[in-house]
């Protein structure tokens, strides 16, 4: 261990590294998006220059762009019959490895990729473990159509604080879908699935941030060396 504090893009590759694992010769692979997901890349391209064969469905078009532009073959997802793994980051993840995803707008894609994968991983710093979901705002991918409906629906489900469409310099964020994007705040969440029940229920959400139940394993970098988390009942 160094005898300094580990930064915390030294404990995404440990996670990163970790990963790995889970990636054997022509393993069929559902790529993260995100700065821990970029850093998983960046590994599995050593892995390919030495050999490894991997066929990899991207999550978003920035991840599609750095993998290609380390060799690694990105296809549509249309390519697989069933993805082997998809390596993801995660914004929170609490002790049942429940999630929220989508600080860089691109839960729909990630949760469609990761759906379609035998196992989802998540990698992640220390930073991402929480004791309960909620002080990460819950991204919210709406159709542009449906922007005030959609307010109006997410300020009625009881515990909602706030919802606000997300900006960047002054502009709407915009999906690979050509979405925009709302971050919802319901405080800290007793029930998960239940208030993933209620936005799935909402029309105009093509998909929220809530990944309940999907995680099969994160692999957590931490100051202390690297935390393997599987689900607590
Ligand atoms: C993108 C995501 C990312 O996985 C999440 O935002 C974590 O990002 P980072 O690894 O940069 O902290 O859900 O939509």
């Amino acid at each position: 261990m160094p005898d300094r504090p580990l930064s915390s893009a030294e404990m995404k590759r440990m996670a990163a590294v970790e990963a790995l694992m889970h990636i054997h010769d022509g393993c069929q692979l559902g790529l993260g998006s995100g700065s821990t997901a970029e850093i998983f890349v960046e590994e599995l391209a050593k892995k390919v220059a030495q050999g490894l064969s991997v066929r990899c469905c991207s999550t978003s078009e920035r991840t599609a762009a750095l993998a290609r532009s380390h060799g690694i073959e990105v296809l549509p997802l249309e390519s697989f019959n069933l993805l082997d793994v998809t390596v993801d980051g995660a914004d929170e993840i609490d002790p049942r490895l429940n999630l929220i995803k989508g600080g860089g707008a691109c839960h729909l894609r990630e949760k469609v990729v990761a759906s379609y994968s035998e196992r989802l991983v998540i990698i992640a710093d220390e930073s991402k473990l929480v004791k309960q979901l909620g002080a990460f705002r819950i991204p919210l991918e709406v159709i542009p159509f449906s922007l005030p409906a959609v307010l109006r629906s997410v300020a009625a489900i009881r515990g909602n604080l706030a919802c606000e469409q997300r900006l960047a310099d002054g502009e709407a964020v915009m999906t690979d879908e050509g979405n925009l994007v709302l971050d919802a705040d319901f405080g800290l969440i007793s029930d998960p699935a239940l208030l993933a029940a209620q936005l799935g229920a909402v029309p105009g959400i093509v998909e929220h941030g809530l990944f309940v139940g999907m995680a099969e394993v994160a692999y957590v970098g931490c100051q202390s060396g690297l935390r393997i988390l599987k689900p607590q009942p």
